[in-house]
């Protein structure tokens, strides 16, 4: 039987690694073998990863809230409301939003379904979806998912990746109905500019489109670089949905814990149609997550570790012959320019039998990911052992290097 001729054609092509090789490192069991070898995961935007890393005030909320039994039981589908009141200090005190915990605020699993949810109420057949180019692979995907069309939107590292607006206004046409960015944007971890951001409002206001601003990766903004969230720009919030994770910045990815934020009318619309497609997030990560947000010394203590870890990561990459980086502006991740050394996918599969690590092609985030690489600097607890994983991927690199008489 042709199985896939029964498939909704937005679902058919998808590959899962079960009938052919997909080297994604998020797919199948590509990464879980490898690291079974010994090899090292630097490909999964998770810090700390592998490393256990759960904060000691953090673990006490969650024993505590397995002893007392009521995380047996389901929370309201919009998530915990003491969750949703912290959420919403939250978003004050960083972000400048203000949001009513039982309006503006829904607990999701996590902020990969998060994102795609968001969209489901705006994107259907046909309608397209403005996407910067690099960005999260899932943007690419979940546009399709929901019936419409991604359109990217190249970005270009001699512009430090920020959105240029008439790269957008060549792509506009009567089918585009949103605007999705990751913000800062993974992989490059630029953070978008306030004068760029206030362009590409304008332009979402002029075209009368949606934005979707993915902020998983807000918390470590480095360098006193501002960051604004495009919700409160002037004319912004009634068409920005906002979506936000405890899985980067707090480091407790396992929780699958995050957070949408739109107005009211956008917000009904996903209220009621949560339990039907998300169902209700874990009620034991949630209370966890509640002790997370409040607990303001574990991003202070992370924050300052990923500060160093990018220098560190910086300062080994950027004396590689051939290859071109910049200083991490956010997060945990490292973008290299490996383009005269061979392709992303060339160099990702030398890396894994020369280095023993797994990064991740640049092709996934786009065309314009093409001759990068992504390397997740943020990895292991332990400082010396991610040190030894980059020296390794230095060394590796410059004997290609050499052998292609590069200096
Ligand atoms: C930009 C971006 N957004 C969202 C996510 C999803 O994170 P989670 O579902 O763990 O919140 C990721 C994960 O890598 C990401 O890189």
């Amino acid at each position: 039987m042709d199985i896939k001729s029964k498939m909704n054609w937005k679902f058919s092509d998808l590959k899962g690694g079960l009938f052919d090789t997909v080297t994604k490192a998020d797919v199948g069991e590509g990464a879980g073998n490898l690291m079974a070898q010994g090899y090292d995961i630097m490909a999964w935007a998770d810090p700390f990863f592998p490393d256990p890393s759960i904060p000691d005030s953090v673990k006490k909320t969650m024993i505590a809230a397995f002893e007392d039994g009521f995380s047996s039981h389901y929370t309201m589908p919009m998530g915990n409301a003491d969750l949703r009141r912290v959420v919403s200090k939250k978003l004050w005190e960083q972000n400048g939003i203000k949001a009513d915990p039982s309006r503006n605020i829904l607990i999701t699993p996590g902020s990969d379904s998060g994102l795609l949810y968001a969209m489901m109420p705006f994107i259907g057949e046909g309608d397209e979806v403005l996407i910067p180019d690099p960005s999260y692979p899932s943007n690419f995907l979940n546009a399709k998912l929901c019936g419409g069309v991604a359109v990217p939107v190249p970005l270009r590292e001699e512009n430090n990746w920020q959105p240029e607006i008439d790269e957008f206004e060549k792509r506009v046409t009567e089918k585009t109905k949103m605007v999705l960015i990751s913000h800062p944007n993974n992989p490059t971890s630029t953070v978008f500019r306030r004068e760029a951001m206030e362009k590409l409002c304008r332009f979402v206001i002029e075209h009368d489109l949606i934005l979707v601003s993915d902020q998983a990766f807000e918390d470590f903004i480095f360098d006193d670089i501002e960051f604004v969230s495009p919700a409160v720009l002037p004319g912004m919030w009634e068409r920005t949905v906002t979506i936000f994770s405890i899985s980067k910045g707090i480091g407790l990815s396992g929780f699958r814990v995050g957070y949408i934020v739109a107005d009211d009318h956008i917000m009904d619309v996903l209220y009621g149609g949560t339990v039907n497609v998300l169902g209700a997030t874990n009620t034991a990560a949630q209370f966890g997550a509640i002790t997370a947000l409040e607990d303001k010394a574990i991003l202070k203590e992370y924050y300052e570790i990923m500060d160093k870890r990018r220098k560190l990561a910086y300062d080994i990459f950027k004396s590689i012959p051939g290859v071109t980086v910049r200083l991490s502006e956010s997060g945990f991740l490292s973008w290299l320019n490996i383009s005269r050394l061979g392709t992303s996918a060339e160099i990702v599969s030398y890396l894994i039998r020369e280095a023993k690590v797994v990064v991740n092609e640049g092709t996934p985030y786009g065309a314009q990911g093409e001759g990068y690489i992504r390397i997740v600097h943020g990895c292991f607890k332990d400082e010396k052992r991610a040190v030894n994983a980059y020296v390794r991927i230095k060394e590796a690199l410059t004997k290609l290097a050499k052998e292609k008489g590069i200096k």
